[in-house]
């Protein structure tokens, strides 16, 4: 009887281990695939920025000085690149750019400042770039 008990215990340990390595491994394989894009308002005005891709929408943001906006997404691990394309508007101004092209970006954690000359992106080093429009 012990050893049946014994043998039962032993099994659902066995389990268990299973099951926990199994979901952190899947938890893991997400984490790895998520960007994340932080953009920060280095103007001396407010900000408005408006991200999409061709399915998703990170609604209009209007940052203060200094601040700062994030957004997440996974990007797409065949098939098409993943591509975020937004708008940047403040007194006077409205620009686009990319602020996420997967060819170009090879970052999980993409860094930007946006500055009246453009954007720049700071990793893996400080990179500046003109406006599209
Ligand atoms: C940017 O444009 C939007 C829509 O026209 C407007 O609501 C917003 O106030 C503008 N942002 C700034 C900082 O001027």
């Amino acid at each position: 009887m012990a050893i049946l008990v014994n043998k039962i215990m032993l099994s659902s340990f066995i389990l268990a281990i299973i099951f926990v390595t199994f979901m952190v491994g899947v938890e893991s394989i997400f984490e790895v695939y998520e960007a994340k894009v932080l953009m920060t308002n280095k103007l001396s005005t407010p900000l408005t920025l408006h991200c999409k891709d061709k399915t998703h929408d990170d609604h209009i943001n209007t940052l203060q000085p200094g601040e700062s906006h994030r957004f997440k997404f996974v990007p797409n691990p065949f098939g098409t690149a993943s591509l975020w394309f937004c708008s940047f508007n403040w007194t006077g101004a409205f620009h686009r750019f990319d602020i996420f092209v997967q060819k170009r970006d090879e970052c999980h954690d993409c860094n930007w400042e946006i500055y009246t000359t453009g954007p720049c992106k700071l990793d893996p080093l400080v990179k500046c770039y003109p406006w599209y429009s």
